[in-house]
């Protein structure tokens, strides 16, 4: 049998991540706030999931629970048969702001290098080139320059390049293509996109953009605001691969944006109307 290329190789048998009854509560001189109150979901294995919702709705705050950065206050996240109490090493984070997640000092290689070093044990059959990781992003041609002599959209493309340089078997998003022009934008959803379809692990990604959720997940959540939950949930059947122009034209497209941002505006009890 061909030996498979390592680039190639699928993040297989990633768990699906279950989040029960999870409550996060932030106590502070002014007062307790509860970002989230009782959220059950389930990322099933290899699912591109969106969570959308307004500002303060408690997105960052869930993916960082799912990431295991926050603590519950009740219930609990688990992947797989393991509970989440501590970050655990399959999952690696992108998140919006490039200029703190990169090391400055080091360049396009060596930051890559970086998070191949720290590879996931056991997701890997052998060392990935880091140059066809960057390669695969785009970059070859900037491999040896320092991150601020790139632009935002080509210094976010350094940070998943990193990312999945350490084969994870789940990457979470937060707001991760919000920091860059609408050019750029674009190109990074198609980039993560062919990466998601090639290496297969699971994606969480955290959006207040409901037409960016569309594009690119299986299906969307939304959270209700003030952490009051989840307030609906869309399967989202457009054909893959997605393509910028006729994705957003489809028929179901609108549709989907149509009851989404309905949601997304609607007060919570409105939406347990709706569920009912
Ligand atoms: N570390 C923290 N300390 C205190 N309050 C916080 C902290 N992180 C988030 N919050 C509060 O929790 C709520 C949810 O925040 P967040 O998860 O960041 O929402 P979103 O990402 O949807 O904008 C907000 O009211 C926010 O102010
Ligand atoms: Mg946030």
């Amino acid at each position: 049998m061909a030996r498979v290329h390592p680039i190639q190789e699928r993040a297989h048998a990633t768990p699906p991540i279950k989040v029960s009854h999870l409550s996060v509560r932030f106590d502070g001189k002014h007062g307790s706030v509860d970002a989230l109150a009782d959220v059950s979901l389930t990322v099933k294995s290899g699912e591109f999931l969106a969570l959308v919702g307004r500002s303060g709705s408690g997105k960052s705050t869930l993916l960082r629970a799912i990431g295991g950065l926050t603590r519950a206050r009740q219930g609990g996240v688990s992947i797989g048969d393991a509970r989440v109490d501590a970050p655990p090493a399959q999952i690696r984070f992108v998140a919006q702001d490039y200029s703190q997640s990169l090391l400055p000092w080091l360049t396009v290689r060596e930051n890559v290098r970086f998070g191949e070093r720290h590879a996931v044990e056991g997701s890997s059959g052998g060392v990935t080139a880091v140059e066809q990781i960057i390669d695969r992003v785009g970059l070859s041609h900037a491999i040896d320059r320092y991150p601020r002599e790139l632009s935002g959209g080509m210094q976010q493309r350094v940070a998943i390049a990193r990312a999945i340089a350490s084969r994870p078997k789940i990457i979470l998003l937060d707001e991760a293509f919000g920091s860059v022009d609408a050019l750029s934008r674009a190109m990074l959803q198609d980039m993560m996109l062919d990466l998601w379809k090639e290496f297969g692990f699971t994606a969480v990604l955290v959006t207040h953009d409901i037409d960016e959720a569309i594009y690119m997940a299986d299906r969307v959540i939304v959270l209700n605001p003030d952490g009051k939950g989840i307030g609906a949930e869309v399967d989202i059947s457009l054909p893959r691969p997605r393509a910028q122009l006729e994705t957003r034209e489809h028929p179901r497209y609108l549709e989907y944006r149509r009851e989404l941002l309905g949601s997304v505006l609607a007060k919570p009890a409105e939406n347990k109307a709706r569920a009912a």
